[in-house]
């Protein structure tokens, strides 16, 4: 078979060695890719929004199956050009990526079906929002409605900052198109959890937990980034939260997506906070999360391939979804400044320490060839991981890994998965 894979980050990367596992799979190309997926993969210069180009190429190389990796383009509608020209794709069509697409959408949906959310109000214009604010209890969140990089959330702890954050939002347009519509809702307390399904339109498997690192600095402070890594499992996702998701949100939300003709074919991933009043959606992603997969996909046992084409065939009933039973932890190397301002182009060294080394894996994120070096390309630069027999060993595995990697401004969290010592 061979497999196109749409992206070009640290989750594709971290897709594409999963792909490459699967004895069905003779070979891989990836668009746009990186410089390390082109160790798995032919990388063809075409970007994810090109929809043209990929159904142009994906014909021309008799393209089996093309997993698209991130948002922007299910969110644009990429699975429904690849299947007006007969080619098979994995992820949802436009009308159900809207999950991840549209805050409000989701939010909406949640209210309508009865699945556990922060309550909240939407907004199309600036003067309601702001009036709405003034009798509003503080902290309290806002939230462009579009697609934002995952940064399009504030968190505003008095009336000050959410005055702010509304202008920010809906007036200087911080986030582009996305601020036409604001979501203003309650703030939360809690653990996060991402829990991450495959669905082909009316069952769904899980996948094992993760948690995600969110903010830029040690301790949880700072700007919100795409993710400065990841553990998995989470040992907060106990088998009590489990049955009440199972119960309240998962199976509720493929149900209500097909109630409203919206069938969801792909990866549903929810993102739950563990409240003092049981777990709620804090938002869904119609995709792998990213650095999730970093963790997540090097610990599945199942062909990944076998599991695309049942979500596809509307067959995921009668397949196996398996992980191991150990645990990953993923520490990303970023440039210092992240996420405001940082330095390309600098010469990463020290890739050769992963070879042959099981269990050990380096995902490129941010990279890319500069003649015959490889230098860096992005924020987010590589997603350390390490699996180990438990989630200590995994960590200590891979914090000892991220010192194999050497380049100018290496920046990384230190605290990755501290949250695992609570628990004893
Ligand atoms: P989202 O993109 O919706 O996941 O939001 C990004 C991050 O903001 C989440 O991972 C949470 O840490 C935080 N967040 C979002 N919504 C809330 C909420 N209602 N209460 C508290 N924190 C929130
Ligand atoms: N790690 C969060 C996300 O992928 O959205």
């Amino acid at each position: 078979m061979k497999v196109l894979i749409v992206g070009g980050g640290g989750r594709e990367h971290a897709i594409a060695e999963a792909v490459s596992r699967s004895k069905r799979v003779s070979k891989i190309y990836c668009a746009p890719g990186n410089a390390g997926i082109a160790e798995l993969a032919e990388c063809v210069p075409i970007t994810p929004m090109e929809f043209d180009k990929i159904v142009a190429f994906a014909k021309e190389k008799a393209i089996d199956l093309t997993i698209v990796g991130m948002d922007d383009p299910l969110v644009g509608g990429l699975v429904d050009e690849l299947e007006k020209n007969g080619l098979r794709a994995f992820g949802p069509r436009k009308n159900a990526a809207i999950l991840e697409g549209s805050k409000a959408f989701s939010k909406n949906l949640m209210k309508k079906y009865g699945i556990p959310t922060a309550s909240y109000e939407t907004f199309d214009n600036a003067k309601a929002a702001l009036d709405y604010l003034e009798t509003a209890k503080m902290p309290i969140v806002l939230k462009a409605d579009g697609l934002a990089l995952g940064k399009g959330v504030l968190i505003c702890k008095d009336l000050e900052e959410a005055k702010a954050g509304v202008k920010e939002i809906m007036e200087d347009r911080k986030f582009g198109d996305a601020g036409n519509h604001l979501v203003i809702e309650e703030f939360m307390t809690g653990r996060e959890v991402s829990v991450l399904s495959f669905v082909d339109g009316s069952t769904y498997k899980l996948m094992t937990s993760a948690q995600d690192h969110k903010r830029a600095g040690d301790g949880d402070t700072g700007l919100n980034t795409g993710g400065m890594g990841t553990f998995s499992p989470s040992p907060f996702y106990t088998s009590e939260v489990d049955a009440y998701c199972k119960e309240h949100i998962y199976g509720k939300t493929v149900e209500a997506m097909k109630a409203e003709g919206r069938e969801f074919k792909g990866i549903i991933y929810f993102g739950l906070m563990l409240t003092p009043d049981g777990p709620k959606v804090l938002e869904y992603n119609a995709r792998f999360g990213d650095p999730e997969a970093q963790v997540i996909l090097p610990r599945l046992k199942t062909d990944i391939i076998d599991i695309c084409e049942a979500c596809i065939d509307g067959k995921l009933a009668d397949q196996k979804v398996e992980f191991e039973d150990n645990a990953a932890v993923c520490v990303v190397l970023a440039s210092e400044g992240y996420p405001v301002a940082y330095e390309k182009g600098k010469k990463i060294t020290g890739f050769e320490n992963f070879k042959d080394k099981d269990g050990y894996y380096c995902f490129h994120a941010g990279t890319k060839f500069d003649g015959d070096s490889i230098v860096t390309n992005g924020g987010r630069v590589l997603g350390i991981t390490a699996k180990g027999a438990d989630l200590k060993s995994a960590r200590a595995n891979a914090y000892e890994a991220t010192e194999w990697i050497a380049f100018d401004n290496k920046y990384m969290r230190h605290d990755i998965g501290k949250a695992i010592d609570d628990v004893d």
